[in-house]
């Protein structure tokens, strides 16, 4: 029924860079290209063209393409999202929060962090409260712009930007939003979280190769862009979006990368675009942690707040991650450690990108063995 990624390649269970086809692989041999030439600036806005269009994002909507992870988007939307002596609001319950959290302060814009309550393992497991996002901008008025993390990849818990969107609308403040880990793979169309400023990778859900990311503007978040100072001097998102409105991009662009984001788009579009995509993971969530379940493997995230993407699970007593991992590579899978405090007691297998079904639904029985074999 899915696509087979073909070949016994390890299967990668982490959360990026994720497994990638082989017509997307295959992109990478087309050949040099200089960036200077028409058919880049063809293959430029093909690209930008076709992200919202495949994400469901309305045509007011424009992207920025980066040459770098999502960290690199991340600075981008960060940096351009803030006028001069204003300040943000970082929603944090997870690593990537606190990494906004890192970047706003290294730029030395003012940022007050909203984060949940109790020690970090309740502060990341617990969603992001509106309510005390709608009490932070009425406490700071200053407030340029409010940012949070889709999918907390540190867990696998989803914020309920939704409705963390309509409270910054009320506010008159410009709602960012990190979905690198969620963009077209996760439940909610994110094209109706009234979201300013997207952040996105071309890895992870769009199985494109890692080394590009996005961003998806709407109006308010163009007209931002255009207002707000540079703050650095290569990833100034107002220098990118003139060049790229004009078909120039300002430095040298992963050009490679590219040709393997428009076969990944197109992928994405001819096997049924965002439903399909988002019903596949559905479907591999349900499938893996059936099995998990019948190990007794407990999920740290409750239900309703569960990306279909990311599971972090409990290490049983007796078995430590390097034994665990080392037990699955010989089995041919690719697990995670947990970050930060979760990384003695947890793991993650991730369901990004292309992976061959027989292969998921022969992972109950490797882990199940390699649980037994890491077993002191
Ligand atoms: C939610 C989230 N934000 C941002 C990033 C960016 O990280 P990187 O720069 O390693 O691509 C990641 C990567 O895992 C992520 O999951």
């Amino acid at each position: 029924m899915y696509h087979d990624g073909g070949a016994d390649r390890p299967v990668l269970l982490n959360p990026g860079p994720a497994g990638t086809s082989e017509r997307v692989q295959n992109a990478l041999l087309r050949g040099d290209l200089c960036h200077r030439e028409p058919e880049f600036d063809e293959l430029l806005q093909r690209l930008r063209a076709a992200l919202p269009r495949a994400l469901e994002f309305p045509e007011t909507y424009e992207s920025i393409l980066v040459t770098g992870s999502g960290t690199a988007a991340m600075e981008m939307a960060v940096t351009g999202s803030v006028r001069s002596g204003r300040e943000i609001v970082v929603l944090s319950n997870g690593v990537y929060g606190e990494r906004l959290l890192a970047i706003a302060r290294a730029h030395g814009i003012t940022a007050h962090e909203v984060a949940p309550e109790g020690d970090q393992l309740e502060r990341w497991t617990t969603p992001i409260d509106p309510a005390r996002v709608d009490r932070a901008l009425a406490a700071h008025p200053q407030a340029d712009a409010v940012v949070c993390v889709h999918h907390e990849t540190t867990t696998g818990l989803i914020n309920p930007v939704r409705e963390i969107g309509e409270v910054v609308a009320q506010h008159g403040a410009l709602f960012v939003v990190d979905a690198i880990s969620s963009t077209g793979n996760e439940e909610l169309n994110l094209a109706d979280a009234g979201i300013d400023i997207l952040c996105g990778t071309a890895n992870k859900g769009l199985h494109g190769l890692p080394g590009i990311s996005f961003l998806l503007c709407g109006p308010a978040g163009l007209d931002r862009i255009a207002e707000v100072p540079a703050r650095g001097f290569y990833n100034h998102a107002a220098t990118h979006l003139a060049g790229q409105r004009r078909g120039e991009v300002p430095f040298t662009p992963a050009v490679q990368v590219c040709y393997a984001l428009g076969e990944a788009l197109a992928e994405y579009t001819e096997r049924g675009g965002r439903r399909t995509r988002v019903a596949l993971y559905r479907d591999r969530a349900a499938l893996v942690r059936a099995g998990f379940a019948r190990l007794d493997l407990k999920i740290l995230v409750d239900p309703p707040h569960r990306a279909n993407s990311v599971s972090t699970l409990r290490l049983p007593e007796r078995v430590t991650y390097p034994r665990l991992h080392d037990e699955l590579a010989k089995r041919g899978y690719i697990i995670y450690a947990g970050q930060g405090g979760l990384a003695a007691g947890h793991f993650r297998i991730c369901t990004f990108g292309e992976i061959p079904w027989h292969r998921l639904e022969a992972l109950e029985s490797a882990l199940g063995d390699a649980l037994h074999a890491a077993r002191d």
